[in-house]
């Protein structure tokens, strides 16, 4: 299919060709004036996007990298952190932790719901955490965890930072990291920003930069130290470790069509293509692996319905000209997952739609043939009057 194929995987996500253009123009020395005002004035439109006065990073690197800085700047061996996990990605926070000698507490949700709020509350009136973390789009299951709630009590009933992994959500999904309190922000280029694989993305509070001041033992992380990187982001023509320019300049464009879409539009686009995409799903009696009350805008996972194998479907998917995802850790096999984020349109959605109802009726499935992209197209109607 080569380039008309279309990934609906989450995340490395579709690109804007003004982006892939931006990516190929010569690349300038990173203390080239106008490559300094080029990062000067990405980072000024990142800080809208995390929708922050707080400092704002960008780092060569993926989300994990992200993930790794929050931790490693705030945690200190021995100390306690809540862990809150629903799904593959949450865990991330977990291995990181403890590999940076810190005790976790972990709070578990079951595969397909969130973390709850009073879960949070009771964990926090019984111990005294550094630092609270949780994942705001779980995308191994399409769980969306309260981050806005989680904040408020975190902030009300602990001194603890809070850390939220925003990497499958910043620029598709609301994240209000001054409103909800967050100290640490992590995101990734890949996802709802709509750049390449490359940057890691973080939004950092002045309480952090104040404790770092006084952290009793030293970063045990060199190049991820916030404040190797401050200076820099502060003023993009000083020289901590040479920027990734060209993905910077992939970053400028990207944030342009964000912001020119705008956030509030951004959102509705997700939330709206993300119903068609549930709706037609129902239509087609395929359940989510999300209960329905927490459902992402971003990303859904699927279970196939009997005797249909991953493999063989994502194989005849690909085959049609749409990529999807496979199911993770313990769902491995039994479900797919499908992108619906960053440059989506309603035609990738119903493309996909498609796909989705030629390849199952290909394999077997019985069902009302046609009845997903009705239900898609009829969804779509209703929400956008
Ligand atoms: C919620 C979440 N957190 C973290 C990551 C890890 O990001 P990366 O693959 O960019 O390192 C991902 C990747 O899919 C993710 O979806």
């Amino acid at each position: 299919m080569g380039e008309r194929e279309l990934l609906m995987i989450p995340g490395p996500t579709n690109v804007d060709p003004a982006v892939l253009r931006a990516l190929s123009k010569p690349t300038l020395s990173h203390t080239d004036p106008e490559f300094v005002k080029i990062f000067k004035e990405s980072l000024n439109n990142l800080k809208k996007v995390f929708m922050t006065h707080n400092e704002a990073f960008v780092i060569a690197g993926s989300g994990t990298l992200a993930l790794e800085m929050a931790i490693a700047n705030i945690i200190e061996p021995g100390d306690k952190i809540l862990n809150t996990v629903s799904g593959f990605f949450g865990q991330y926070f977990v291995e990181i932790s403890k590999a940076h000698g810190a005790l976790p507490k972990v709070l578990e949700a079951p595969w397909g719901k969130s973390i709850k709020p009073d879960q949070v509350k009771n964990a926090l009136k019984e111990g005294d955490y550094k630092a609270v973390t949780v994942t705001h789009v779980e995308t191994s299951t399409g769980v969306t965890n309260p981050i806005k709630e989680i904040g408020e009590i975190v902030k009300e009933y602990s001194n603890a930072f809070y850390i939220v992994d925003a990497v499958c959500s910043l620029g598709g999904m609301e994240v209000r990291v001054d409103d909800w309190n967050i100290d640490v922000c992590a995101s990734g280029s890949q996802k709802c920003i709509g750049v390449p694989p490359g940057l890691a993305l973080l939004s950092v509070s002045d309480e952090v930069l104040k404790f770092l001041e006084k952290r009793k033992s030293p970063v045990k992380f060199w190049y991820g130290d916030f404040r190797n990187w401050l200076p820099v982001m502060r003023d993009p023509s000083r020289y901590f470790a040479t920027p990734p320019v060209n993905m910077i300049y992939a970053l400028s464009e990207a944030l342009k069509v964000v912001l020119g879409e705008g956030l509030e539009e951004r959102f509705r686009r997700h939330h709206i293509l993300a119903e068609a995409f549930r709706a037609a799903m129902d239509a087609l009696n395929l359940k989510l692996v999300a209960d329905r009350e927490y459902v992402a805008d971003t990303v859904t996972a699927v279970y196939y319905p009997k005797n249909i194998e991953d493999n063989a479907f994502r194989s005849e998917m690909r085959r049609r000209g749409i990529v999807v995802a496979s199911t993770l850790g313990p769902l491995k096999g039994k479900g797919f997952r499908v992108g619906h984020m960053g440059n989506v349109s309603q035609n990738d959605i119903m493309s996909t739609i498609a796909a989705i109802e030629a390849t199952l009726r290909n394999m077997g499935y019985q069902f009302n043939y046609g009845a997903g992209l009705t239900a898609a197209q009829e969804k779509i109607l209703s929400l956008q009057q």
